[in-house]
């Protein structure tokens, strides 16, 4: 048998969008994803967050599946619209109770409340008047994050800022797959700055509490040895990992990738002082991991769609044939464990957290797939650990199935099945797995 050592957290994790619904409910005012779940074309099938898995009504029930599956930690959203329903301004009392609600209840069945301060759902007045573009988002985030710091402080102990800030910045301002839906590089990279810069202003205004940030990373290889994809190799590893990892971690954006950037945005938007911020001391850093890249600086045929890897659209990904989830994303635990060792070797000396991993399959109850998945993806957290990585935590992705956004309902992510016609939770077997998996301290 594998074993963990003792004090490894074990928890699950969901998002507000995803799960909540309620979006016109007790205050809530109007997300980037409510908007643009309503543009024609933008989520397939037409679907929208507006009831989700309903959780805002039952998280009792939740709470309660977790506390019976033995969950020693939660990692939620806090939507900001439902805080502060313009962005900006008054709070909304309403809105803080629900999450102190969901945290007493938590605490009632002993599992950590892990909030995550932002995970997309930006308040649209803050959108309209010009989004993370706009430096001005970044002291407005800190401003809420200070509220709502202020409103749960007594009830939570671990804070993350952002969830996945490459999301919010690429997919939602270069490719425009997800909210807002722009397609505008420059803005693109305003964004992922203006998003750091937020992180950093919201760590000092939580009263240097220590918080952490989640970034979705991955390990990349080239599709073949040649020159030309060693080289795309440097480049998408530079957008995904470095271009975050480098400011938090370094107080530095990559030269390699301001050299790649040059014809696009010399990043005149930063200012003097704003590394500094940024690179305010991580309590831990969160890794979203799910599938590894294969890149080839071949396009693709028909050319380059709107890119998200700004600087580089004539990089294309290919695969390795391996097996897939029904995102079509590769499964290979073994990048998992490269991206862990990797991370202890060029920022040695930070505490991780997986606060994420999982995968999308269309086995509505015997999930045989995902346990196949998350034993692979756990058997190498355990042998990051071994090998001396400060690995922490981990946390399935996701509790429930969800709205999984751009692709709303149809990818189910869930080891908990919902009925979305009745909201009938079931527990799948792979949450027995994990369940029991955690009880055993092993695999
Ligand atoms: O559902 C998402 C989540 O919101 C962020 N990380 C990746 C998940 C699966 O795509």
């Amino acid at each position: 048998m594998t074993t963990f050592e003792p004090g490894i957290l074990w928890g699950a994790a969901t998002s507000s969008y995803q799960i909540e619904g309620a979006v016109a409910e007790d205050g809530r005012g109007p997300s980037i994803w409510d908007t643009f779940a309503a543009t024609p074309g933008a989520v397939d099938n037409g679907d929208t967050g507006a009831v989700a898995a309903d959780h805002y009504h039952r998280y009792r029930e939740d709470v309660a599946l977790m506390a019976d599956l033995g969950l020693e930690a939660y990692r939620f959203s806090i939507a900001w619209p439902r805080v502060q329903p313009a962005g900006s301004g008054p709070i909304n009392q309403r809105g803080l109770d629900f999450y102190r609600r969901l945290a007493d209840a938590l605490l009632e069945h002993g599992i950590q409340p892990w909030p995550t301060l932002y995970h997309w759902d930006l308040p649209q007045p803050l959108e309209d008047a010009g989004g993370w573009p706009a430096r001005d988002t970044a002291a407005r985030f800190a401003e809420y994050a200070a509220a709502v710091h202020e409103a749960l402080a007594d009830r939570v102990s671990r804070w993350t800022t952002l969830n996945e800030p490459w999301c919010s910045a690429f997919l939602g301002y270069a490719s425009g797959r997800h909210a807002p839906g722009r397609r505008e590089p420059v803005a693109a990279l305003r964004a992922a700055h203006h998003l750091l810069l937020g992180h950093g202003l919201a760590a000092q205004a939580m009263r240097e509490t220590p918080v952490g940030i989640t970034l979705n990373l991955t390990q990349v290889s080239p599709h073949t040895e040649s020159l030309a994809d060693r080289d795309a190799v440097r480049r998408i590893d530079g957008m995904q990992n470095r271009f975050f990892l480098d400011p938090l971690l370094h107080a530095a954006y990559p030269e390699d990738v301001r050299a790649d950037l040059a014809g696009v945005s010399a990043l005149e938007h930063v200012r003097d002082g704003d590394l500094k911020t940024i690179a305010a001391p991580l309590d831990f850093l969160g890794v979203n991991y799910y599938s590894p890249m294969v890149v080839t600086s071949e396009s693709e045929p028909g050319g380059p769609k709107a890119s998200p890897y700004v600087g580089s659209p004539h990089v294309a990904m290919r695969d390795k044939g391996r097996p897939r989830t029904t995102m079509g994303w590769e499964i290979d635990e073994h990048g998992l464990l490269e991206l862990l060792l990797r991370l202890r070797r060029d920022y040695p000396a930070q505490s991780l957290y997986v606060t994420e991993n999982g995968a999308a399959f269309d086995e509505p109850v015997h999930d045989a797939g995902r346990i196949s998945y998350l034993e692979g993806h756990l058997r190498a957290c355990a042998e990051a650990i071994h090998r001396g990585v400060p690995l922490h935590g981990y946390f399935v992705w996701s509790l429930l199935d969800n709205f999984e956004w751009a692709f709303g309902y149809a990818q189910r992510f869930g080891i908990v099945h919902v009925d979305y016609a009745t909201q009938r939770r079931t527990l799948k077997d792979s949450a027995r797995w994990y369940a029991d998996m955690i009880a055993r301290g092993g695999l």
